[in-house]
């Protein structure tokens, strides 16, 4: 048998889950990628692309389940694939809401139960969760996706002390603004979930600005994420958080430590662009 890792990632055709499919592969590893746009995850000797709905359960064990019985194995689940299903708390359709929390969480829910009994019969794995700095601070009309992060953050660190005795860790890696196409999909998500009637215009308007591709605080790369996923994944003591820059991670200390301060900002910008 091979002594070559194996990773599975969601969503792996398209920003920071292809560029680490790329990375793991360059690394050795055998690599599993997963997303519904199965042609646009890239295949090499060691890199195998599967058809996969994060939101459907069938799908979910189907893509797992290929894994197991090729590889007989698994180190490391990286929960990526996500979206932001992003506008007004009143106007956003409970479905687009559901929908969020099935492919930002309750995914990363069901592909680790479907792993943790392998991981644990190997006395090794590892969970990775991309969350984001959005899972500890927030903006208008990212209620859903900052809620929907911030559940994953809390269950991966519970998770990480339930399974800590089984050779197993759970990690949080909190990207900031990266060039991927989330800032596009995010953007047509507002437009979609407003009401014809909406009374949040001033705010789409501010907040259509703070989302665009090149607007100041979207410098990363998903190549510059996807070496932090690789040492999520391989760092000898694991972090409970993963952070690309100082930046970041001074964003979210500041954030939680002077709520006060940050809901002042946020509010200025808000306030200024009027
Ligand atoms: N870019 C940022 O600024 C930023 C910042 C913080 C956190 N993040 C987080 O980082 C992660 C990666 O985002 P990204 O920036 O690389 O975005 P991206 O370029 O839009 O890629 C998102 C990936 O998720 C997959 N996906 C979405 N819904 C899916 C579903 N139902 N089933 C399977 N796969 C699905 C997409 O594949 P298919 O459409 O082919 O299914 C795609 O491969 C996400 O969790 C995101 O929330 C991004």
């Amino acid at each position: 048998m091979s002594n070559q890792k194996v990773v599975a990632i969601t969503g792996a055709s398209n920003g920071m889950g292809k560029a680490a499919l790329e990375l793991f592969a360059q690394q050795g590893w055998i690599v599993y990628g997963g997303a519904r746009h199965v042609d646009n995850i890239p295949t090499g000797t060691n890199t195998h692309a599967l058809y996969l709905d994060v939101t459907d359960d069938q799908s979910i064990v189907a893509f797992g389940q290929t894994i197991l019985d090729e590889q007989h194995r698994i180190d490391v689940l990286i929960n990526n694939a996500g979206y932001g299903e992003n506008g007004p708390v009143e106007d956003t359709p409970m479905t687009h809401i559901r929908r969020q929390f099935d492919t930002n969480f309750f995914a990363a829910v069901a592909l680790t139960q479907f792993f943790l009994p392998t991981m644990r019969a190997q006395h090794a794995g590892r969970v990775v969760n991309i969350s984001s700095v959005g899972g500890d601070i927030y903006s208008p009309l990212g209620a859903y996706y900052h809620a929907s992060k911030a559940a994953l953050q809390q269950w991966s660190d519970t998770l990480d002390l339930e399974v800590e005795p089984f050779g197993i860790r759970s990690v949080v890696v909190q990207p900031g603004g990266t060039q991927s196409s989330w800032g596009s999909v995010a953007r047509a998500n507002i437009q979609k979930n407003l009401k014809p009637d909406t009374a949040y215009q001033s705010l789409v308007t501010f907040m259509t600005g703070v989302l665009d591709d090149d607007a100041p605080g979207m410098g990363a790369s998903a190549q510059d994420l996807a070496q932090l996923f690789y040492r999520a994944a391989t760092d000898v003591k694991p972090k409970r958080r993963y952070f690309n820059n100082f930046r970041d991670h001074l964003t979210v200390i500041t954030a939680r430590a002077l709520p006060g301060i940050f809901r002042w900002s946020i509010k200025r910008s808000i306030d200024r662009a009027k």
